[in-house]
């Protein structure tokens, strides 16, 4: 209505505001804000630019000739996941000066690098701590044992940092992250490459504290607990006994009658 009565109105409103000096800026990404530890805009700092060589060493040059060799050589881009993993494993973290040196080596648009490796949470694209504490913070991992809010607890005291952190001294840094995929051994955390499930506030303080301990000590005297269920369970079994499959399972060769059984018993009908 109001366009018949005034239609000049919103026409010249439209010129007026097409007039108007746009600003000269795009922004990098119209996705909502994301409350996560990791900054997913690279910023260049004293530690992490383009500026700082970067080159594999000769051993992970030659692994990474057997990777490349798994695809056709038009695909050699699908390697770009295990080369950036074997970057992280030498530089410590996948700096920009990694993820340029796998595009070269892959012949692919750096930019194509950055996407996988700020798509993936596995990449760091920041330095951590010696022992990289990944604690699971999903339902199940919540729910399950003592719960993770304990583990989180405590990690929190032992250690005197809060998940996103790393410690002064560089040793541990401390994470929450979704489901790592063992929500049977629930509590459970990851620290570098290992698993460690079944957790309780005091169990996870010992593995810390032995871990520190093993640092400081060069000749790595410290025995370390073995990853796995620090329940004592061998893996995912029922901590309560084996309630089911007790007695022998039905088969054929025990439920059935064997060969030749006929026979008899037809000769002693007759
Ligand atoms: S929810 Fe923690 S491992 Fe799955």
């Amino acid at each position: 209505m109001a366009s018949k009565f005034f239609p000049a109105v919103p026409r010249v409103g439209r010129q007026f505001t097409r007039q108007l000096p746009r600003p000269q800026f795009r922004p990098f990404s119209a996705a909502p804000q994301r409350f996560s530890d990791a900054l997913q805009v690279h910023r260049n700092t004293p530690g992490n630019n383009p500026s700082i060589p970067f080159k594999f060493s000769e051993q992970n040059n030659q692994l990474i000739e057997e990777i490349i060799a798994r695809y056709p050589p038009q695909y050699k881009k699908a390697a770009v996941m295990p080369l950036l993993d074997l970057g992280q494993r030498q530089h410590g973290f996948t700096s920009i000066s990694v993820m340029n040196e796998v595009a070269r080596i892959l012949e692919m648009p750096p930019m194509r690098v950055y996407e996988v490796a700020t798509f993936y949470t596995m990449y760091n694209r920041d330095p951590v701590g010696k022992y990289f504490v990944q604690l699971c913070t999903t339902t199940p991992c919540q729910l399950g044992g003592c719960g993770s809010d304990k583990i989180v607890k405590a990690i929190t005291e032992h250690l005197g940092i809060t998940p996103g952190h790393t410690t002064e001294d560089g040793l541990f840094t401390f994470i929450e992250v979704e489901c790592l995929g063992a929500c049977v051994n629930a509590p459970m955390v990851q620290i570098n490459d290992d698993y460690y499930e079944d957790l309780t506030p005091e169990s996870i303080k010992q593995l810390l504290t032995a871990l520190k301990d093993s640092a400081a000590t060069a000749s790595g005297q410290t025995k370390i607990p073995a990853p796995g269920p620090m329940s004592g369970r061998d893996t995912c079994e029922n901590s309560a006994g084996l309630t089911n499959l007790q007695n022998p399972v039905w088969d054929p060769e025990t439920m059935m009658r064997k060969d030749g059984a006929l026979d008899g018993e037809a000769a002693q009908a007759q």
